[in-house]
């Protein structure tokens, strides 16, 4: 294990704590089985409400040097299943499979959000629901500019993380029906703080 991937993977999951009180309120609609896509270090993993009963986590760069995720998996109250997968290739789970698909923070950072969505899509039982939050793009036209101009180095230095994505837009562009939706303005610095919650069904 390298120090590079040591350090991304604590830096990862100390950034991502910051989050934890959004965690609760964005989880709550979650039921059944669940694909948590861009699992991280198993952040969401407490939060889950009880109606919850399985979580598989697929996460293409598992993060190392964390040896709290095991301690989240041993205590999560439900079976947790890791694949090693992106969610913007072809998914190896039957379509209908999942009763909802979770995504925190991860519709920034997979390259081809389109093709992860219709995946997404497809693996969720008619009427299960995608359950988000996720920062995006401003509602102030002058702050999207922004977003827009600073978007290219950022994503270089941030682990391939997009700062200005219409999350709503994206969501129903994929086929999706938009159930909630909350936009908020969260702590931090504003080029990163719009955020998205909502959920949306098949
Ligand atoms: C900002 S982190 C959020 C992690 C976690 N969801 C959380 O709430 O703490 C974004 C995650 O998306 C993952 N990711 C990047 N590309 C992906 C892809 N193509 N498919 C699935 N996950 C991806 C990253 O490896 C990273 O773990």
């Amino acid at each position: 294990m390298g120090f590079r991937a040591r350090l991304r993977g604590r830096l990862l999951d100390w950034a991502m704590r910051q989050m934890n009180d959004l965690r609760p309120e964005a989880l709550a609609p979650a039921t059944g089985e669940v694909l948590e896509v861009g699992f991280g270090s198993g952040l969401n993993l407490e939060f889950y409400p009880m109606a919850v009963t399985r979580v598989v986590g697929v996460e293409p760069r598992p993060p190392e040097g964390v040896p709290a995720i095991d301690e989240r998996i041993a205590r999560a109250p439900f079976p947790v299943e890791r694949r090693a997968l992106r969610a913007d290739r072809d998914l190896p789970f039957d379509e209908g499979r999942f009763d909802t698909v979770v995504s925190t923070w991860t519709l920034c950072s997979i390259p081809d959000a389109g093709r992860a969505l219709a995946e997404m899509r497809r693996v969720l039982r008619p009427g299960g629901r995608l359950v988000f939050i996720e920062h995006g793009r401003a509602p102030g036209a002058s702050t999207a500019r922004w977003q827009d101009r600073l978007n290219p180095v950022w994503r270089r230095f941030a682990d391939g993380c997009n700062m200005n994505r219409s999350v709503d837009r994206i969501v129903g562009e994929a086929g999706f029906s938009l159930e909630s939706l909350d936009r908020f303005r969260h702590e931090g610095p504003g080029l990163l703080a719009h955020m998205y919650r909502g959920s949306a069904r098949r």
